[in-house]
């Protein structure tokens, strides 16, 4: 269970004393897990740097409350899949009558299933047929199983600074000591086959020496794969619009497939995702996280000359991929996300542009007073998904966003969460549509106060 903080030495000040507080506040959360000692496995990495896991025992909005009361305004909201926030009444009451009146388990189509994939397809993006899986990282899984299928071509192009998955394939960094457009791709952790290395090509992100590697590997290369946006580094629309239409382009002349891993931009950035809100049109996409309601989710959609190779293997197409899934498709999630997505699909004229300002508003306002403040500490958005970052330097790509975590910044997440506020371990943070921007001003107000709480032990 031991945290970095546990002990609480390397601590400034205000930052023993603000553990102190949190220690008392969750007195709960605190008896439960150590209770259960490594029952959990989950250690400190759950749990924004306090010694326990700080339990949610609820949902509420735009909060989240703990197992002791304590109430947070949420910008975690469920990795992001929280679009319309915690119980939304639409979400809620589909969810409720599902399981009342239908039944949550069939292992064949529903009738929501076919909407859902509707609902999908309505958004301007590539996709003329869909499949359901259970998670982002099945979906990526598949729409590399499939690009290989369709290519006959093994490798992959991925970005430094990608996720995709916690599989095999989706997981990588870039080793730091490689030229910055030349990448070397090492994976993260052990366990992973050395097969898996030699098939990967690492690119550069927003750099346009990754069209040069794209087009030397192009006879191997089955795939690239892209964040709409990258979330360990978001960047606005004139940052990356014109960067993801000209890869987009060089795949189609080198004859390689190209996909926007859409896990979290698909209907956050706009109904259509990073699709729509940077013009581009990839020939697959994979989905998640918004899609689902909240509920557990994965899709694939795209071209239907790639798409129909899920269903030929029956056919006896030596094309055809294998997929499947015990929960693929469940009646819970697809009413879950046939709730959340009919409501974003109706109201995506005032929707989508209220996020995004709400995020752009967050971002300029600690932006001006870290300047002002002459604190070493900037905000990048992407719309409505944001993240702090202590370092002031350009941030151009995964490597220059200041690796592990400094003092200055656990203090800070502490400070946050004595004040209310919850940031995630992850640093991704998102807005949601029952975020107002008043309630956004005053999250802004309690990140200034802990950054000068951070100034005041000197650390920033
Ligand atoms: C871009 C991207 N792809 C894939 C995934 C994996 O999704 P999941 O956590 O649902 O497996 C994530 C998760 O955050 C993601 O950000």
């Amino acid at each position: 269970m031991a945290g970095a903080s546990e002990s609480g030495e390397h601590l400034g000040r205000n930052g023993r004393e603000v553990r102190d507080s949190l220690l008392l506040k969750n007195k709960r959360s605190q008896a439960l897990t150590l209770a259960t000692g490594e029952l959990m496995n989950s250690g400190s990495a759950a749990s924004l740097e306090m010694p326990f896991p700080v339990l949610m025992e609820a949902g509420d909005g735009p909060f989240l409350i703990d197992a002791d009361g304590n109430r947070y305004i949420d910008f975690q909201i469920g990795f992001g899949s929280m679009l319309l926030g915690h119980r939304h009444p639409l979400v809620q009451s589909a969810l409720l009558d599902q399981a009342a009146n239908r039944g949550w388990q069939f292992g064949l189509h529903n009738p929501n299933q076919v909407k859902l994939a509707d609902q999908l397809i309505k958004g301007d993006n590539c996709a003329e047929r869909v499949i359901f899986c259970n998670s982002g990282t099945e979906s990526t899984m598949y729409a590399i199983r499939v690009a290989r299928a369709f290519s006959g071509k093994p490798k992959l192009g991925v970005f430094d600074g990608f996720y995709h998955g916690a599989h095999d394939y989706g997981i990588g960094a870039a080793d730091p000591n490689s030229p910055r457009d030349a990448p070397v791709y090492q994976p993260i952790g052990a366990g992973v086959l050395p097969a898996i290395v030699e098939n990967q090509i690492m690119l550069p992100y927003r750099s346009d020496a990754a069209f040069e590697l794209i087009r030397q590997h192009k006879d191997d290369l089955a795939m690239v794969m892209i964040e709409g946006v990258q979330s360990s580094n978001p960047h606005e629309k004139h940052e990356l619009t014109a960067y993801l239409q000209e890869l987009k382009t060089v795949c189609a002349e080198s004859d390689v497939l190209f996909m926007m891993d859409e896990v979290i931009t698909g209907f956050r950035l706009a109904y259509g995702g990073a699709q729509e809100y940077f013009d581009v049109q990839p020939d697959l996409a994979t989905y998640g996280k918004v899609l689902g309601g909240g509920l557990p989710i994965g899709a694939v959609g795209g071209r239907s000359d790639i798409m129909k190779l899920f269903n030929s293997m029956a056919m006896g197409d030596k094309k055809g991929i294998m997929s499947g899934g015990t929960f693929s498709g469940n009646p819970l999630t697809m009413a879950a996300g046939v709730a959340q997505t009919s409501f974003l699909d109706e109201n995506r004229a005032e929707i989508y542009p209220r996020l995004n300002s709400m995020g752009q508003r967050l971002a300029e306002t600690i932006n001006q007073y870290a300047r002002e403040q002459g604190m070493g500490v900037q905000v990048l958005n992407a719309g409505s998904m944001f993240q702090i970052y202590f370092n002031e330097g350009e941030i151009w790509s995964a490597r220059d966003t200041g690796g592990m975590r400094s003092q200055a910044e656990t203090d800070f997440y502490l400070h946050l969460l004595d004040n209310g506020v919850l940031i995630p371990g992850t640093r991704r943070s998102f807005i949601s549509h029952v975020h107002t921007p008043e309630l956004v001003d005053e999250a802004a107000e309690i990140i200034k106060k802990s950054l000068n709480l951070v100034r005041q032990d000197d650390l920033l």
